[in-house]
């Protein structure tokens, strides 16, 4: 039951100051953080990461965002933590994401703005969408060494 899933605070993230507050909202939850640190996403690996999107419409946009500044790259760990995680980021648009979330909190960007515009749409965050792409990101971003095992204060409560 207790698992690890991949998170990615992308650029507009970084760029206005809110890695923080976002971080706050998985500690707060008592998810630990097993892995963290910033990376400035190539071309080349945008497409290795997003490797089931890269055919879509809307992928040049989304490859211009994310390799437009650094990221911040996560591991979580928790119990069920690939949907508990999905859960605390909200929906994909964040027009349409339940107040409470992080994509509800903290943006407001639409499908309709952005297809119009031709640009990615900006929410803030990536998590896995379930456990084989959570697999396949924490090995694409991390190496072993870079994954820390450390008991957290509080763990007994949540695990
Ligand atoms: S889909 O169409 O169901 O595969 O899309 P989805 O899984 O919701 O999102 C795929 C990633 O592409 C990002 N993105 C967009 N999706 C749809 N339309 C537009 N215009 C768009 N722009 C960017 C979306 O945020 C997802 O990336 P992550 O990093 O997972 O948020």
């Amino acid at each position: 039951m207790v698992e690890q899933t991949f998170v990615a605070l992308k650029p507009d993230t970084v760029q206005r100051g809110l890695i923080g507050e976002i971080l706050k909202r998985f500690e707060n939850a008592g998810l630990k953080i097993s892995g963290l640190k910033m990376r400035w996403v190539t071309k080349d690996f945008a497409k290795q990461h997003y490797k089931s999107h890269v055919k879509k419409a809307f992928y040049n946009g989304l490859e211009k965002f994310i390799t437009e500044g650094p990221v911040i790259a996560m591991v979580v760990e928790g119990v069920c933590a690939v949907e508990t995680v999905r859960k605390i980021v909200g929906s994909t648009e964040p027009k349409t994401a339940a107040p409470g979330t992080i994509r509800g909190d903290f943006a407001h960007h639409s499908y309709n703005y952005t297809d119009k515009k031709k640009i990615a749409i900006k929410n803030l965050i990536h998590a896995s969408e379930n456990k084989k792409e959570a697999q396949y990101e924490i090995g694409l971003w991390f190496t072993d060494d870079e994954i820390h095992k450390y008991k957290t204060t509080h763990e007994k409560h949540t695990q």
